[in-house]
Parts: C-alpha cells; sequence; structure tokens
C-alpha cells in the first residue's frame, strides 16, 4: 500500500495529504465505495452533511474493517445550520449519524457573508474543538477577509482551508494567503471536471511517466504541497488515483502544468454564494 505523507496542522494534530471525497456519491452506494477506498489504502474520508451520505461513510468505515484510528474523517456544517446552537446540534448529528465518538476534522463548508453568521460559528467549533467532539476545526471556501474577521475575533487559525484548486484555477494567491497564517490548503475537485486531461502539459507528462492524465493532475497537487481529495466510486478508478506515489513530475512538467491557469471556478464564487 502507497505510503501517504502527513501534513501538520498549526495545532499540532496531523493529517494524511490525499484522500476520498464522497461529495454526490449516492447514500445507497456510499458505504461500498468507502469500503472499496479503505481497503485500496486511502487513509482520509472527506464528508459533509450536505452530501447527505453520513450514515454510509460510518457503514463503510467499519465495513473496512481497518481500525477507526487509522482513518482521519472530515465532515462539515452546512450553511443553514450556522451559528452557535445549529453548528453544535449539527455536529452532534454527524458524530451519531457517522457513528463515532470524535470526528478528526471539522469544517464550516462555506462562509455566506450574506447571512453574517460565520464568525458566531467559528466561536462555536472553537468550544466543541476543547470538548474534543472534533480533534481539528477548519473552514472551507474561504477568501482572506473572511480567514482575518475569525482570527481578529478569536485568535484561533484554523487548521486548514478547503477551496476548489485544479490545473485550470490554481489560486496562487489563496494558497499564498493560507500559507502566510499557517493554514493546509485542501484541494476539492481536484480533476476540474478534467477539462484539461487533453492538454499538451498533461498529456506529454502521462506520456512521459507512463500514467493517466488524472493521476498527473493529483501527483502535481501533492507536488504543489495541498493536500488533495479525490472522488470516483469506480473502483478501478479509485485504484488509479491513489495510484501516484511512484513517480515524480520534473521542474519543467510543474511549470508547463502552471500555464494550465485561467482562473476559471467550476463551483460558485464564495464572495457572494449563499445556497440554503
Ligand atoms: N468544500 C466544498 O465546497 C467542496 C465542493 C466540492 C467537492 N468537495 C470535496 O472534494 C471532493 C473531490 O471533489 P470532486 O468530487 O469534485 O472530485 P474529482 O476527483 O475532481 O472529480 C470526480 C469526478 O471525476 C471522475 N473521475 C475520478 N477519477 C477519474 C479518473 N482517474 N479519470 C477520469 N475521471 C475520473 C469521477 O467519475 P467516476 O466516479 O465515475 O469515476 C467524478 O465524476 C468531493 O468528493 C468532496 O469531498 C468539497
Amino acid at each position: 500500500m502507497a505510503d501517504i505523507p502527513q501534513l501538520t496542522f498549526n495545532d499540532g494534530n496531523t493529517m494524511p495529504q490525499f484522500g476520498f471525497g464522497i461529495w454526490q456519491v449516492p447514500e445507497d452506494i456510499a458505504a461500498e465505495a468507502v469500503e472499496s477506498a479503505l481497503r485500496l489504502g486511502y487513509p482520509l474520508i472527506d464528508g459533509a452533511y450536505l452530501y447527505l451520505n453520513e450514515a454510509g461513510l460510518g457503514e463503510g468505515l467499519r465495513n473496512s474493517g481497518v481500525p477507526r484510528d487509522d482513518v482521519f474523517v472530515t465532515t462539515k456544517v452546512w450553511n443553514n445550520e450556522q451559528g452557535r446552537d445549529k453548528a453544535r446540534a449539527s455536529v452532534e448529528r454527524s458524530l451519531k449519524t457517522i457513528g463515532v465518538d470524535q470526528l478528526d476534522l471539522v469544517l464550516i463548508h462555506w462562509p455566506v457573508p450574506d447571512q453574517d453568521l460565520y464568525v458566531e460559528t467559528w466561536e462555536a467549533f472553537i468550544e466543541m474543538r476543547d470538548e474534543g467532539m472534533m480533534k481539528s476545526i477548519g473552514v472551507s471556501n474561504f477568501n482572506a477577509d473572511h480567514l482575518d474577521r475569525i482570527i481578529a475575533a478569536t485568535g484561533v487559525v484554523p487548521a486548514l482551508n478547503q477551496i476548489e484548486l485544479n490545473p485550470e484555477l490554481q489560486q496562487p494567491r489563496m494558497r499564498r494567503e493560507n500559507a502566510e497564517r499557517g493554514i493546509v490548503t485542501q484541494a476539492w475537485t481536484p480533476l476540474g471536471g478534467g477539462r484539461s486531461f487533453e492538454k499538451a502539459p498533461l498529456t506529454a507528462a502521462a506520456k512521459h511517466h507512463g500514467k493517466s492524465p488524472a493521476q498527473v493532475v493529483l501527483r502535481w497537487h501533492l507536488q504543489l504541497g495541498n493536500a488533495v481529495i479525490s472522488r470516483s466510486v469506480n473502483p478501478g478508478r479509485q485504484k488509479e488515483n491513489i495510484d501516484i506515489f511512484d513517480f515524480e513530475l520534473t521542474d519543467a512538467e510543474m511549470a508547463e502544468i502552471a500555464t494550465l491557469d485561467i482562473g476559471a471556478r467550476t463551483g460558485p464564487d464564495p464572495s457572494v454564494f449563499k445556497m440554503m
């Protein structure tokens, strides 16, 4: 099994740099997908209340036979459950639905600046972490101004910021903003919907290393220093996507891939997104 690097958070805890995400994995196959990923050696599962498959996450975890302590489990609090009491109820429900005593990481899913509850939610996260409901706390889709507000209000810096990041949206500024504050950047939709799989920097590197464009993209994330979560419900592609620890992209290949950045999101803009 692959030897997956660990990243160290600003709170001293560690997290595998690579893992498996379950957005859009239907609840009726989530357990099977999680079990298969864990058996293949994925050490981290990235869930969320919004994905409506936390029961499957827990079932897959138990069915896999992998000890609980060897799997890093993340979940997230959705937009309409921000605020002190609702955020607590959301995390309590996630613990119960997944069937674990403690989560490794819980994230505020989106800042939703319009409702202006993310500072209060962050204060609740700090209390819950201190009570042991989760080991670490972080955010997702936060811009620099959102980060600065919660840090100024509480003095507590998020362990991680999970943002959309792929070859067409390389987010150099947000990666720098996170790094300057001691925050790990984790990439969501790391393959970018395969928008650049046919582009020369990826096809050339894939040919050179005997890998697929998807493997080259996932490897590129690791070499940039991103934490990355990949998703597939297809066991063959699950195996392919974790088979990225036996080759290294050259500096020239990394530079070529950098030219694919067109700043184009597949998802919404965090400064305005407010879906409930
Ligand atoms: N915080 C947020 O707001 C947020 C937003 C979006 C996602 N996320 C998290 O990030 C995770 C990853 O993002 P994502 O789910 O969009 O994942 P992704 O890994 O970028 O893309 C998954 C899609 O690519 C296909 N795929 C996977 N491996 C492939 C391969 N080797 N070759 C060709 N196609 C392949 C999958 O199809 P098959 O399943 O058919 O293989 C699926 O349609 C999510 O699951 C979720 O945990 C977070």
